[in-house]
């Protein structure tokens, strides 16, 4: 009996029962599959070939839940391969407010909140300079061109295809061109109250 008690006492104190709560690691008698090998994001492999831990999709391999068979939805041109001129998601609020969510995530550190291409980086000498999305030439083309753009990346620009889905870079571009209206709008695109109050009549 008093042995028992003994034992018992012991156990209490060092705390081995269940729900204890200890500070330090516990020691892994059989440590099993708890702790294994493994690579870290952008850590350098000996594996591959090309000395990335981060392997890009196999070619021409579909994430579940990425298939369309819309050519131009997903590809941003038409059948004859030109550029689709008209964004092909509707322009609403909520798009709207998702697309600058996004610009102003992905897009805003190199082209600026407004666009004008003097974004964060260029302040701390990024090698090449953003363009400025208020350029008659971008302002004029086509969404099925600036679809592409940001898809696939352009010349020194970067791309982000797969950090953006379809649905989300489509909203950026109604986006960006909510932000190239702002930037060159003229008397005219002004309410007519608005219009009378600046011009005195009112
Ligand atoms: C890391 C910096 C960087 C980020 C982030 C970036 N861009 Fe760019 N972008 C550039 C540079 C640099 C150019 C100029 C490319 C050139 O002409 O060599 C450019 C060019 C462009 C152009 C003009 C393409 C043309 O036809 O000449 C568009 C449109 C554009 N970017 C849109 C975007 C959008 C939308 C995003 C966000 C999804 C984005 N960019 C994110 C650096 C960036």
């Amino acid at each position: 009996m008093r042995i028992n008690l003994i034992i018992i006492s012991v156990l209490l104190l060092t705390g081995c029962f269940r729900g204890s709560k200890f500070e330090s690691t516990p020691i892994h008698l059989n440590p099993n599959m708890d702790n294994q090998q493994k690579y870290r994001s952008l850590e350098e492999s000996k594996f591959f070939e090309d000395g990335s831990t981060m392997r890009r999709p196999i070619e021409g391999t579909i994430a579940r839940g990425m298939i369309s068979d819309d050519y131009s939805y997903l590809s941003g041109k038409n059948d004859d391969n030109s550029y689709l001129m008209n964004n092909p998601i509707e322009l609403t609020e909520e798009v709207l407010n998702r697309g600058q969510d996004r610009y102003n995530i992905y897009c805003s550190v190199c082209h600026s909140q407004v666009g004008n291409g003097k974004g964060i980086v260029t302040q701390y000498d990024y090698p090449v300079i953003p363009a400025n999305l208020h350029d008659q030439r971008i302002r004029e083309q086509a969404d099925g061109e600036m679809y592409n753009t940001i898809v696939y990346g352009l010349r020194s620009m970067p791309a982000y295809g797969y950090q953006l889905n379809t649905e989300d870079v489509w909203s950026i571009i109604h986006y960006v061109r909510a932000l190239q209206r702002s930037q060159n709008a003229t008397f005219e695109d002004l309410p007519k109250e608005e219009q009378d109050k600046l011009s005195g009549t009112s």
